[in-house]
């Protein structure tokens, strides 16, 4: 079959087309012919280095992707030739509390991934992709959508008027940007570009900052809450962006920690500024796979559509990285696999 491999740590220009032999079905295993896979921050930062607990040997990178079972193993239950299905992010989180084991083993990070034409593994390992949804629009759930879902929804605790602050344009907040506008959210996001903030109140952003050209922005974001801040940030920023996104947020709200697009140094917060104001920081890393077959029923009842930025192909595959390098991306970006 037709694969990408690449080493932990050997940049972009690591990424090398190979041939690999189709891997054996299990008892309990599926086979799942890939027909996209989609980008996230997590795949740069894996091609640089920067991921945690990643084996010395190359492997098939990229966890977001969608395909069809194309055939089971003799003891196999859930699916069967046929059906839709997307890769749940920590396969062996199934549900329940997190746990050290749980979070141990991620598609593309530690195992093989979705950059390839096949994928087989145990069919607990999977969840039936969302209804409607054409193949890359399911492809961008696992990681990013799953991510939004558990900080808005999970961790967050959003309810229906909630107020929620999202930073950047990037995968993790659009889809939340659209999850919370159809969960009847209150929303401010932020942005370097002015063009992007347009297209975020085309979605339903309510308030758009530029926090280029405004660097308080949180000042911004108290007065677009009435001056009482928000209750929720999807925190992606890190360093530069953590200790603004506490001051944004209003008396017993959360900021619900996930990344880092700003750097990961180290944020001078003093105790007083989540004390004061009774505030929740909290991190989150992906989600089970319960938490993902609450997202994809919610993406079904509501037939949102993930904003995709644009869709490579497979022999494009370097080009989609260097393209999600450059952050220049609105939404997910997308490689087709297969013809
Ligand atoms: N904890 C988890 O489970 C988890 C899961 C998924 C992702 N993550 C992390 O979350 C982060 C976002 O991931 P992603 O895949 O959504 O990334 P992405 O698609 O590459 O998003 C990048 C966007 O971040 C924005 N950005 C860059 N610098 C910024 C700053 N100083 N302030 C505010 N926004 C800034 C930019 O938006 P504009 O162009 O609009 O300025 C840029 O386009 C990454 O650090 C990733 O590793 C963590």
């Amino acid at each position: 079959m037709k694969a990408y491999q690449i080493r932990a740590g050997a940049g972009i220009a690591g990424l090398e087309r190979v041939e690999r032999d189709s891997a054996s079905l299990g008892p309990n295993d599926i086979q799942v012919r890939l027909a996209a896979a989609a980008m996230n921050y997590r795949d740069i930062s894996f091609a640089r280095g920067q991921f945690h607990n990643t084996p010395s040997q190359p492997l098939i990178p990229l966890v977001d992707g969608y395909g069809e079972v194309a055939e089971v193993g003799s003891a196999v239950g859930r699916f069967k030739a046929g059906d839709r299905v997307i890769p749940s992010y920590y396969p062996l989180w199934g549900d329940g509390a997190i746990d050290r084991v749980k979070t141990s083993v991620s598609f593309g990070a530690q195992i093989d991934g979705t950059l390839a034409e096949e994928l087989v593994a145990n069919e607990e390992f999977f969840v039936s992709a969302p209804k409607t949804l054409d193949a890359p629009g399911a492809a961008t759930l696992s990681c990013a959508g799953l991510t939004a879902w558990n900080a808005l929804f999970v961790a967050g605790a959003a309810r229906p008027g909630s107020s929620v602050l999202l930073l950047g344009t990037g995968g993790v907040s659009l889809w939340a940007l659209q999850l919370a506008k159809a969960a009847g959210l209150f929303v401010v996001i932020t942005s370097s570009s002015d063009e992007k903030l347009e297209r975020a109140r085309a979605l339903g952003a309510d308030a758009a900052v530029n926090y280029r050209s405004t660097p308080e922005w949180q000042t911004e974001v108290l007065k677009a809450t009435d001056g009482k801040g928000v209750d929720l940030v999807v925190e992606v920023g890190g360093q530069d962006t953590l200790a603004r996104s506490l001051a944004a947020t209003g008396p017993g709200g959360t900021v619900v920690v996930i990344g880092r697009v700003s750097g990961g140094g180290g944020v001078p917060i003093e105790p007083g500024a989540l004390i004061g104001g009774a505030k929740s920081l909290v991190g989150i890393t992906a989600g089970s796979r319960a938490i993902l077959d609450q997202l994809v029923r919610f993406v079904d009842v509501n037939a949102l559509v993930p904003t995709i930025d644009k869709v490579f192909a497979f022999d494009d595959a370097r080009a989609a990285y260097e393209y999600q390098e450059a952050g220049r991306h609105f939404g997910k970006i997308v490689i087709r696999v297969g013809d």
